[in-house]
């Protein structure tokens, strides 16, 4: 099968990586890619946003299975214009896909459905946002309705920052038209974990759950950046809580979208969950794989993706298929210096063939380009250094040997991946 793979983060390098792994998979692309993609796959340079771009692409080569890697095409309507054009892709429709892109109607389709979730309310006036935000009390969250790259939600630890929020939002428009209506929302507290599964429209499989790492900083301080590592399984997550996930949040929201206006949701539904006292309660949606994510949950995905992701589009998924290997996987990224903020570009990083040499440890490219045969840096994020062991101590000293022999000018990482999981079994920290 030749197989196109849009976008051209770590995710993607990820999933052309297990792609490749297939015996189902021929001839690979990426579209745009990056440096790592282009070792396994050919980078055509079509943006992930360009939707006639990428529509011509699939048909001019014939491809056999688009997989779409990012929220944006999703939202923009990609799988539509494939189907249409009657190219099998995964990935769900745009009206799947706004599960991801208005939080609003997320949190509609979850109060409706009785799916747990923490109480909100919208707003797209200042006095209405303020008085509820006071109603909930503090801390208050606070988030733009439509899709802001992940930067478009603020925890309000009082009513004056809450207030500072609102108006950056409402008032001064930071968002655009993605902040036009915000969420006041419940401060829910408990620990963090995010579940993938396949979903082909009325079944579901649960992949590996895990744990991502959204600030900047070490003791998770500092900016929320677009994610800095991950690990899985993430023990916060239960075998016994895995099944009360999987129907009471994953076929409760797959079912809602069906009874509220007939979508058929096929792809990877992904649910960012708080674990309360009270149980797992949704935070947000997405429309598709996470990063970095998908950099430890797919080398632990014992299955043939191909296959999976075939049965997945046809609507005839087999659950059983979707195994998931024992043993842990943890990534570290590598992140340009002043990343989240703003940052230089085209740095050339070495030890590259190195990390990779070492058993065990894959090297997954995000922001990385080519330049006169070197790769050097093009964005925040710039790798994901994936180890995979027994267990997650085993798992993060690999990962962290790949960084330690990894250089380029201004990186950073954070130097406690793992942490929680670590505390948990009484294990200390491992990073270097
Ligand atoms: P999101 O962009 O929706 O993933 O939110 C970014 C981060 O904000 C999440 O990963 C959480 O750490 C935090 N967050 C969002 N909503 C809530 C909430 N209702 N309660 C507590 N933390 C939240
Ligand atoms: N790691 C968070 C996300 O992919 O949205």
């Amino acid at each position: 099968m030749k197989i196109l793979v849009v976008g051209s983060g770590g995710r993607e390098h990820a999933l052309v990586w297990k792609i490749a792994q297939s015996p189902l998979a021929g001839e690979i692309l990426a579209a745009p890619g990056n440096a790592g993609t282009a070792t396994l796959a050919r980078n055509v340079a079509v943006a992930a946003d360009d939707i006639e771009g990428l529509v011509r692409l699939a048909a001019d080569e014939r491809v056999d299975l688009t997989v779409v890697g990012p929220e944006v095409p999703l939202t923009m309507g990609l799988a539509d214009r494939l189907a249409d054009a009657g190219l099998p892709v995964f990935g769900p429709s745009a009206a799947g896909a706004r599960i991801e892109g208005s939080k609003w109607f997320a949190k509609e389709l979850m109060q409706k459905g009785g799916i747990p979730t923490a109480a909100a309310y919208l707003a797209n006036t200042r006095e209405d946002a303020l008085s509820r935000a006071g109603e909930l009390g503090y801390p208050v969250v606070i988030k733009a309705d439509g899709l802001a790259a992940g930067k478009g939600v603020v925890i309000a630890q009082s009513a004056a920052e809450a207030e500072a929020a609102i108006d950056d939002m409402l008032v001064r428009g930071r968002f655009g038209a993605s902040g036009k209506r915000v969420l006041i929302e419940e401060c829910l507290k408990g620990e963090e974990a995010s579940i993938l599964a396949f979903v082909d429209g009325e079944r579901s499989a649960l992949m590996v759950p895990s744990q991502d790492h959204k600030r900047a900083f070490d003791g998770d301080e500092g900016p929320n950046t677009g994610g800095m590592g991950a690990y899985a399984p993430a023990p916060v997550v239960t075998p016994a809580m895995l099944g009360t996930i999987k129907r009471d949040i994953i076929d409760a929201t797959v079912r809602a979208l069906r009874d509220a206006d007939g979508t058929v949701y096929r792809g990877v539904l992904y649910a960012g969950l708080m674990v309360t006292e009270e149980g797992p309660k949704v935070i947000e949606f997405n429309c598709r794989f996470g990063d970095p994510e998908a950099q430890v949950t797919l080398p632990l995905l014992d299955a043939d993706i191909v296959e999976v992701m075939v049965a997945t589009v046809r609507g005839e998924l087999d659950p059983s298929a979707v195994k998931t290997s024992s043993g842990s996987a943890a990534c570290v990224v590598m992140a340009s210096g002043g990343y989240p903020g703003s940052y230089e570009k085209g740095k050339v990083v070495g030890g590259l063939s190195s990390a990779g040499a070492i058993d065990d440890v894959v090297v997954f490219h995000a922001g990385t380009a080519e330049r006169d045969g070197d790769v050097v840096t093009s964005g925040g994020r710039v790798l994901g250094v994936t180890g995979v062991a027994d267990d997650l101590s085993a798992a993060l000293v690999l990962a962290y040997e790949g960084v330690r022999v990894i250089a380029f000018a201004g990186a950073h990482h954070r130097k406690d991946i793992g942490h929680r999981a670590l505390a948990r079994s009484g294990a200390g920290s491992t990073g270097s």
